[in-house]
Order: C-alpha cells, then structure tokens, then sequence
C-alpha cells in the first residue's frame, strides 16, 4: 500500500482515540471531509505531448518566500499530541524538504522554538473580541520571524463536531494549547473569536506586522477579490478540511472562480482540502494555485514517524509532482495552465 495512504492508519496505532478522531473528523455531519479527496480524484487532465520535460524544476515563492517545492504545511492544533516536539518537529521536517510551515495560533510551542529551526514559517491567526491578545500574537510571531500572517476567516464561530465518547478537551495535556499568550492575563471572552471582522482587518494586520497578509477560507471569486482590493497577498482556498460549514463546497470546486476572479491582481492564490497525490497537487496548480497545503497528511506522518516523516510526505508528494509534470508534458510549476484540465 502507498505510504501516505496508509498514514491515517498507522496514527490510529500511536495517538488515542480522541485526538485521531479529532484529527481526521470533520463537522457536524462529515460532508465536506468526505469529498474533499473525490472532488481532486474526479479531475481529468489534457497532457501536451513532444515537449522536453528532460529537466523538472518545482521551485516557486510563495509570497516572497522561495521554497523548494510547491507543497506547504497547513496550520493544525495539537501538534504535541503528535509529537513531543509538536510544532517544532513540523516545522524541522518541513524544512528539511524545502518547505515552508503555516503555525496555528493555538500552537503548543513557542514561536521562538519554531523560529531557532530554520525553518521559514507564517503564522496563522484568529483574532480575538480584546485586540490585546491578538496584538501580543503578532508580534511575538514577528520577533522569532515570521514571514507573514495568514488570518483564517471562514471560524466567526468554531464548526460543531458530533462526537461519542470522550472530546480531545477532555484528554489534552497542559501545556498543549496556546504556548504564546499570557492566558492568565485574559477571559474565555476576551479570547473569544471576533465574529464582526470586515477586509479592513487586512490592512491592519499589514501595519500592525509589516508583513504580507494572506486569507484562508476564501470559497468566491467575488470574497477573493474583497480581499486582493483591501490589499491582501494572498487567498488561501480552503474549507477548513470540513471542519468549518459543513456541506461547504469542494475546494477543487472553488479554485477555478476564486482563481478567475484574482487573473490581473498580484493577490496569489493558494489552496487546501484533500490534497493527497502528485496529481491532486498538478491539478491544483493548473487551476492556478501558485503552491498547495496539506493538513491531515503532515499530522498522520508526524505522529508516525516525527520529523522524519513529514520530510517523506513532502518529497514524496514532490516526487510525484515531479512525475506527473513530465507525464502532462510541462516543465515546472509556472508552466501549469488551466488548457491541461479536460
Ligand atoms: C485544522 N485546520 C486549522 N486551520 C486553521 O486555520 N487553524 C487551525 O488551528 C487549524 N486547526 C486544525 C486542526 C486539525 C486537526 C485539522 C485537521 C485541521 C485546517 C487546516 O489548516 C486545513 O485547512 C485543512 O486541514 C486542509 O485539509 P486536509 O489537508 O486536512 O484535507
């Protein structure tokens, strides 16, 4: 069997049940993490024949950042369930792929750890009803350099999971959650998520950091292009894995209008959602996403090999990208166009 496909499996062995079944579920009745990975496998391709595709090169920026590969590391929560080293080990393993890893703002290490690994890194935020805390956020993410802010905006209130049996709440250790906030100093209220936000929150999360913004939960073409006119670098297509609205559409789906949408802006496009194979990532990038992200996939490799294994995911990930471009007849990222899609 293909490694990654056997990750989830193999995690099933090494985590409790509570935080597996976190990990892989999605909300209320599971619709969209269910067809996330069938609305990539349903994508056909037209390949170009008699080009020279003798030399691959999948380097790209993403956002100013250059990475090796176009597969990035998605913001999860919990990551020392998976790992000791939680977010410090992610983020080794994805550099030494050439990678680069998206943070959770409920991460339960430090952004200095994260920072000392080398690894380029932009954190992920919610922001919160007192500004206060989301201020001390930001610029403790800026200080251990941070390469920008990704504000997920698709959680005015988090998504309802229907779980039987103990929640992951319940079995967490301390210690595991919001590693970069003075917690004491706030209330659940004051921590709670600001459900008011309009897209002047972009511009104040440029000025407030100085550093490219982008938006995660971008589903329209008409919300990316709200986004790219109050002056954000880049939209991330997303439906929070299902975790979010359920029934939500598939962000293979969604790709196609948002990246239409952004053709003439300098607002890149990124996406998220069921990315599992060479050729979910080839059809990604086609549609006009500059680099793709993966979730689940990094959780399950980081819980069963550590470090390690998230390198795997991602080179293997890269190898097959690697394979499937000389199979469509395109040399490298960039040369990725929506005419190769049937
Ligand atoms: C997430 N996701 C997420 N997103 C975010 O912006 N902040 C967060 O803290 C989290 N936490 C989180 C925890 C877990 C356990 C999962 C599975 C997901 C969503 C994540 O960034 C991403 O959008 C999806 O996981 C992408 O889908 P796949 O690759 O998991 O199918």
């Amino acid at each position: 069997m293909r490694w990654i496909d056997a990750l989830e499996e193999l995690a099933a062995g090494r985590l409790p049940e509570p935080v597996h079944r976190y990990f892989r579920q999605g909300s209320a009745g599971g619709i969209s993490a269910a067809e996330a990975v069938d609305a990539w496998n349903a994508i056909r391709f037209r390949p170009q024949v008699l080009t020279d595709v003798s030399q691959i090169d999948l380097s790209t920026t993403v956002a100013g950042t250059p990475v090796d590969v176009p597969v990035l590391v998605a913001p999860t929560t919990l990551q020392r369930q998976a790992d000791p080293d939680g977010e410090a080990a992610m983020a080794a393993g994805t550099g030494a792929a050439g990678s680069l890893v998206v943070v959770s703002s409920n991460a339960g290490t430090t952004f200095a750890d994260i920072g000392a690994t080398g690894t380029p890194w932009w954190l992920q935020i919610y922001v919160a009803r007192n500004r206060s805390a989301t201020i001390e956020m930001l610029d403790a993410a800026v200080a251990a350099g941070a390469r920008a802010v990704v504000l997920t905006a698709d959680t005015p209130v988090v998504g309802r999971k229907e779980d039987s049996g103990p929640t992951v709440w319940e079995v967490i250790q301390p210690g595991h959650l919001l590693a970069n906030l003075e917690e004491d100093k706030y209330t659940n209220e004051d921590l709670a998520k600001a459900d008011d936000l309009g897209p002047d929150v972009i511009g104040w999360l440029a000025e407030r950091t100085g550093l490219p913004v982008l938006i995660k939960g971008v589903l329209r073409g008409d919300d990316a292009l709200r986004c790219a006119e109050a002056g954000a670098a880049g939209v991330i297509v997303s439906n929070h894995g299902g975790r979010q609205l359920d029934g939500a559409i598939p962000t293979a789906r969604a790709l196609p209008e948002v990246a239409e949408a952004l053709a003439g802006t300098t607002t890149e496009v990124y996406v998220d959602g069921g990315l599992r194979r060479g050729e979910h990532v080839l059809a990604a990038l086609a549609m006009g996403a500059r680099a793709v992200l993966v979730g689940r996939p990094a959780l399950w490799a980081l819980s069963v090999e550590g470090a390690p294994g998230v390198t795997r995911l991602l080179n293997d990930l890269g190898a097959e990208l690697d394979h499937a471009l000389r199979l469509c007849g395109r040399a490298n990222p960039a040369a990725l166009t929506p005419d190769l899609l049937g």
